[in-house]
């Protein structure tokens, strides 16, 4: 086992390429006849250092879609501030130079491609579209190809004519033909085999060395962001909840939220905590009436009364561990059976 005896020495630190602060979007939606607010987003503050894997772990809903699509400007923030390689971004506009750094790869790599287009084509588009000549087009086209792991002849293929992983490998090309330093992979893998994403996340990995790429590594699958991140942010109801490098969340998960989406992935372990106390327990509530103080209370098996009262702010419970829970300001927790 490594220690933890790995803080880089003062200076070589990498430089922050994104940096969140305390960024806030919510959604205008109907619910009967009346118009009310989602809370997608709440008080996110985030760093991620260029050439690291920054992981986004949570369930469905809880807002990771959403904050990647703030961080590439999809979205107009409500609140908040983000930068980019120190450089602060206007809410509305952004110079298409640093436009241009940012890409993303979704999870369905068939939606994402136009089926009339080909491989090529939908590769060399956003590179004529940026100016690029003719000649220098199809070698980068080519190159790129050969990064993803895919002969230059597939340039001539239709998104039909390929596999599910052919096709992400497809979409990881496109994103990279730009010459990106970000990318934000929003469930690049989910819809992939087993097999087929080991294979994928890989190639992600070698192309981060190759090109010294910044990752947002998002995915509800905890073992898949654990294999790629250097740090994980857990979100719950549009707030992170845990912040940390990754061996230190599956080694010692500090917030009952964590702990309990640890405890329900079906591993092989016995060396990990499992238990039914620490499970998952009712729904998740609407993000149109979050709970108050901690939104992951109603669910909580540690409750306290403070945690209707006041909302935990991530603090830090060690050198790099963040947590937003009362039970780390007054001492270690034990549990609260009484409701
Ligand atoms: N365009 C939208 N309009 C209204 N509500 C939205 C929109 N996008 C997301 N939401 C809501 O915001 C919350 C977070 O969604 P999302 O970011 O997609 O979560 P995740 O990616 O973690 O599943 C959900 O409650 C979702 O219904
Ligand atoms: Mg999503």
């Amino acid at each position: 086992m490594p220690t933890t005896d790995t803080a880089p020495t003062p200076g070589t630190a990498p430089d922050p390429l994104v940096e969140l602060d305390r960024i806030v979007k919510s959604f205008s939606v109907k619910v009967g006849l009346r118009r009310a607010r989602v809370s997608a987003v709440d008080q996110v503050t985030l760093v991620v250092p260029e050439g690291a894997t920054l992981g986004i772990v949570g369930e469905s809903g809880c807002g990771k879609s959403t904050l990647a699509r703030v961080v590439l400007g999809l979205h107009t923030l409500d609140n908040g501030q983000i930068s980019f390689d120190g450089q602060a971004l206007a809410k509305r506009r952004r110079p298409r130079r640093i436009v241009e750094q940012m890409q993303m790869v979704f999870q369905d790599p068939y939606s994402a491609l136009n089926p009339r287009a080909s491989v090529g084509e939908s590769i060399a588009f956003p590179l004529r579209v940026q100016g690029v000549g003719k000649q220098e087009v199809r070698q980068r086209v080519a190159k790129v190809l050969e990064d993803v792991g895919l002969h230059p002849n597939y340039g001539g293929y239709y998104p039909h004519q390929l596999s599910g992983g052919q096709r992400q490998r497809v979409n990881i090309a496109r994103a990279l033909a730009l010459q990106p330093r970000l990318i934000v992979l929003d469930e690049a893998v989910s819809a992939l085999d087993k097999s087929i994403q080991a294979q994928i996340l890989n190639l992600l990995k070698d192309l981060q060395a190759e090109y010294n790429l910044t990752y947002v590594f998002i995915s509800h699958d905890l073992n898949v962001v654990e294999y790629m991140s250097d740090q994980v942010a857990v979100m719950y109801l549009g707030q992170v909840v845990e912040l940390c490098p990754a061996e230190d969340l599956y080694r010692q998960p500090l917030h009952p939220y964590s702990q309990a989406l640890l405890a329900s992935i079906p591993v092989l372990d016995p060396g990990r905590r499992s238990s039914d106390e620490a499970g998952l327990r009712g729904e998740m509530p609407s993000p149109l009436n979050p709970p108050s103080g901690c939104r992951f209370r109603t669910r909580c098996a540690f409750a306290m009364d403070v945690c209707a009262q006041q909302t935990p702010v991530l603090t830090r419970a060690d050198d790099e561990h963040m947590v937003g829970c009362h039970l780390y300001a007054h001492g270690s927790p034990e549990p609260n059976h009484g409701g």
